[in-house]
Formats: C-alpha cells, structure tokens, sequence
C-alpha cells in the first residue's frame, strides 16, 4: 500500500490507543457519574477506531503498527482533573483536523466512510465532554 497512508492510518491509529488509554485513566479519576459514564464510552469509541484503522491498514496491504502514541504521558505530565480533559479535548480536534486534511486524497471509499464517520465521532465525543465541563461535572 501507499507509504504514506499507510503512516497516516498508523499514526491515528497509535494516537487512538494513547487516546483509549488516557480515557480509561481518566474514567478512574472521574467522581461524577454522567462524566464517567461519558469517558468509558469515548474511551470505547477510541479503542474501536484503533482496531478498524488497523483493519483498514492490512485490508489495503500494509503492516499495522500496535505502538501506543505519546499522548499518554502528555495527559498524565499535566496537573490537575480539569486540564487533563481539556488537553484530551484538544488532542481530539487535532485527529478531526488530521482526517479532514487527508480524506482529500484519499481514493478508497471504504477507508473514506470509515475515516468521515469517525471524525463526526470525534465531534459528538468532544461535544458531550464540553458540554460537561460546561456543567461543572469533574
Ligand atoms: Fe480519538
């Protein structure tokens, strides 16, 4: 496959496994209830985009990597529940951003529906946890 697909889909798909592990950190941190509730499911959707783009990537004949993203240690080096969660936030728009710069040139229509739906998943799951924050739920 396209090399440089093939490191796009494995860089997003690494970010996803850091994003999975962030989450069920944070879950664990979370005293409010709807907010946990909230993190568990984020956390699954990251943990499923993970497996599909590793799909994705061996479908189109390429190696899957099953690394872990550094985003990890981002999320635990900063202080403080509410920072933490505004960094995830951020670090989410930054995969929307990323699917919506390649989508483009993208030519598979499986990976492009696949990667669209997942962006609009992005935005829900960012939504909910501002609309949280909004709430003051921590
Ligand atoms: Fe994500």
């Amino acid at each position: 496959m396209d090399t440089q697909l093939e490191g796009f889909l494995n860089t997003l798909g690494e970010a996803e496994r850091a994003g999975g592990r962030v989450l069920h950190e944070l879950t664990a941190e979370a005293r409010a209830l709807e907010l946990r509730e909230l993190l568990k499911k984020a956390g699954h959707d990251e943990g499923y985009y993970a497996g599909e783009l590793s799909a994705h990537v061996r479908r189109l004949g390429g190696i899957a990597s099953n690394k872990t993203g550094d985003f990890v240690e981002k999320v635990r080096a900063v202080g403080g529940f509410r920072a933490k969660l505004e960094l995830l936030n951020r670090g989410q728009r930054w995969v929307i951003r990323k699917i919506e710069e390649q989508i483009p040139t993208i030519a598979d229509p499986e990976l492009r529906a696949f990667l669209s739906v997942m962006a609009k998943g992005h935005h829900v799951n960012i939504g909910a946890l501002e609309e949280a924050l909004k709430e003051g739920l921590l």
